[in-house]
């Protein structure tokens, strides 16, 4: 029987960043997909900051950055009748406005950037197999038995049509919105599927004359009809600058679905485009559905299930694959650590803890981006309670109600910021869980809009605040310093105690532990001071990260005996 530590069910998103991250741990791993390449659409572009942080701790952030659009170029955002019709207002999306700009490259070293999932995925795909992932393509999981030392998954050679046996340790089902495995493991739902219809209509037309001088991954096209099901309006989507697009148009799911020919895909390009005689060649259409559901337990016993497997959702606030693959960095190094023998298997049990949450959080995010177009299309008097005679052109009226309707506009397409500029939501995610220790310190309150804001923090369960550091000549990233598979531990001077308690522990435990002073004539300086304003603790404190760059553990004191503090922290991480 073919065996191995880890199955992955799925190469999309989740299943091609589980393969890299577990490949990268050197954990032995089989990833397989039914189909014969990777995700042949572009569906999901835009790539957080969150993502190519991890994709940066990979060390190939750089192919992220090369292949992808650039961040500079995604974020005029226009709502307009159609691309060549007027054009009702502009949004600074994705952190381009100049005062979100400083929001976003304080809190990270990297910048978003829209890379379409057909060039993202084969990058995953092909790390993974670089770095040791068996990759199996036509292979698809029919059903799997499991028992106290591991998985039995059946699966079937398209090509051949012949089943066989994979053997596994663990099994990750990353198969997707319709997931087998989490079906077939009987994971608790919540919500519903196929609430709106909608599809997707890929072309090639050089739409420059119309976006070069408001470039954008996203036009918005408020039409009527532009409601009908969908994501709240009419999007023309970039997906390579600017002759490749993927129209996005609802339907109404109480509807039969339609059938997107030639000529109805070609005239729904000509309406939003807004110009009948451009040249447009079809590459693909799809109908799909909007869904509102997400897993309550995201495991049982040795299968795991991530990405749309259990968060279910539309592509408002582009965080479907940005999340899967962040679930996947939550379980790699857990897997890692167990399968190692260093930590115990219940260390597993807090993915659940860390990741339904986010699973629940993003799927109720998403569905209210997508009905918050409303406002803006009362705000044109295209909704049946809008006031009576409003129209597109009653906003150019010098009258008390045009300006009341200049008003309201603003206001509705400052409500996008939810979707477009959503900070908090993006970087921000706390862990409350038994690998997380409490240093009995309350959460931080939220300065600013918890969604819309990232608010740094050392409060255990937070991602490590980015801070630049200097090592002799090169400026590292505090996330630079950590992550890489294995705990690291920061202090500052006086707090060389905790440097020894590392060194010890992680002999004693065998885990690798990374520990660093920062200060003055230190290997890592904090030349600019952010780190000490940043850090929340005291020189002689200190902070153990997680190898995802979450704080395990913080001390504001230096104990007397700082071996014995943090052995008894990983006697509690790693449940040993
Ligand atoms: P995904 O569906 O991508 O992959 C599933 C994998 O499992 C595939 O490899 C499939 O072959 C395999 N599989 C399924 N069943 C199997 C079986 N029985 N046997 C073997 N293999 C099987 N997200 C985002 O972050 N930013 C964005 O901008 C957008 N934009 C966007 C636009 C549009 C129009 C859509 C429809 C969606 C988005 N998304 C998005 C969402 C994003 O596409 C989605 O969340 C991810 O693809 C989910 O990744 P997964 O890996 O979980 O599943």
């Amino acid at each position: 029987m073919i065996t191995t530590d880890v199955l992955i069910v799925g190469t999309g998103p989740a299943g091609g960043a589980a393969s890299l991250f577990l490949s990268t741990y050197g954990i032995d791993n089989i990833v397989l997909t039914r189909y014969g390449w990777t995700a042949n659409t572009p569906r999901a572009h835009i790539t957080n900051q969150r993502t190519v942080e991890l994709m940066r701790d990979m060390g190939i952030e750089d192919q992220i950055i090369d292949k992808g659009t650039a961040h500079h170029l995604m974020g005029q955002t226009a709502f307009c009748t159609s691309l060549a019709g007027e054009e009702i207002g502009r949004i600074r999306t994705w952190g381009t406005h100049p005062r979100r700009l400083a929001d976003y490259t304080e809190a990270s070293p990297t910048l978003p950037c829209d890379l379409p999932q057909t060039l993202f995925e084969p990058i995953l795909v092909s790390t993974a197999a670089g770095r040791g992932a068996r990759v199996r393509f036509d292979t698809e999981y029919v059903s799997l038995e499991q028992d106290d030392d591991g998985v039995t998954a059946t699966v079937r050679d398209r090509l051949s049509g012949e089943t066989y046996q994979i053997r596994a340790k663990y099994l990750i089902g990353a198969d997707g919105g319709r997931s087998k495995v989490a079906q077939d493991i009987g994971l608790p739902m919540a919500g519903a599927m196929d609430i709106e219809g909608s599809m997707n209509i890929v072309f090639e037309a050089d739409l420059s004359k119309y976006v070069a001088h408001r470039p954008s991954v996203l036009y918005w096209v408020l039409q009527p009809g532009a409601q009908i099901g969908g994501i709240g309006a009419g999007l023309v989507r970039m997906v390579r600058p600017w002759n490749e697009w993927l129209i996005v148009w609802g339907y109404d799911i109480s509807q039969p679905a339609p059938v997107v020919d030639e000529a109805m895909a070609t005239e729904i390009v000509h309406n939003l485009v807004g110009d009948d005689t451009i040249d447009v060649k079809l590459k693909s259409t799809s109908v799909w559905s909007v869904n509102h559901m997400y897993a309550e337990k995201a495991s049982k016993g040795r299968v795991f299930c991530m990405g749309d497997a259990i968060h279910r959702h539309p592509p408002s606030n582009g965080l479907g694959s940005n999340t899967s693959i962040q679930d996947a960095y939550n379980l790699a190094w857990k897997l890692a650590l167990v399968l190692r023998g260093q930590a115990d298997p219940s260390l597993l049990e807090t993915y659940d803890a860390e990741r339904t949450p986010i699973a629940q959080q993003i799927v109720e995010r998403a569905n209210k981006s997508r009905t918050q177009f409303g406002q803006i299309f009362r705000a044109l008097g295209m909704t049946p309670d809008a006031p009576a005679g409003r129209t597109i052109e009653s906003l150019k009226d010098d009258t008390p109600e045009g300006a009341a309707q200049r008003d309201e506009l603003r206001t509705a397409i400052e409500l996008k910021d939810y979707e477009f500029n959503a900070h908090g939501v993006e970087l921000g995610q706390r862990y409350h869980s038994t690998a997380v220790i409490p240093d009995g310190t309350p959460e931080p309150a939220y300065e600013r809009d918890a969604e819309l804001y990232y608010h740094p923090t050392t409060w255990p369960g937070a991602r490590i605040p980015h801070c630049w550091l200097t090592r002799g000549s090169e400026t590292v990233s505090t996330l630079d310093v950590a992550g890489k598979g294995r705990f690291t531990l920061l202090t500052g001077i006086g707090g060389e105690a905790w440097v020894k308690a590392a060194q010890s522990v992680s002999e004693h435990l065998g885990v690798p532990i990374e520990p660093y002073v920062i200060g003055p004539g230190r290997e890592l300086e904090d030349l600019y001071g952010d780190w000490s304003r940043a850090r929340e603790i005291p020189d002689h404190g200190c902070l153990l990260v997680r190898p995802d760059a979450h704080i395990a553990f913080r001390a504001s004191e230096l104990p007397d005996d700082a071996t014995e503090t943090l052995q008894q922290a990983f006697t509690q991480l790693l449940g040993r």
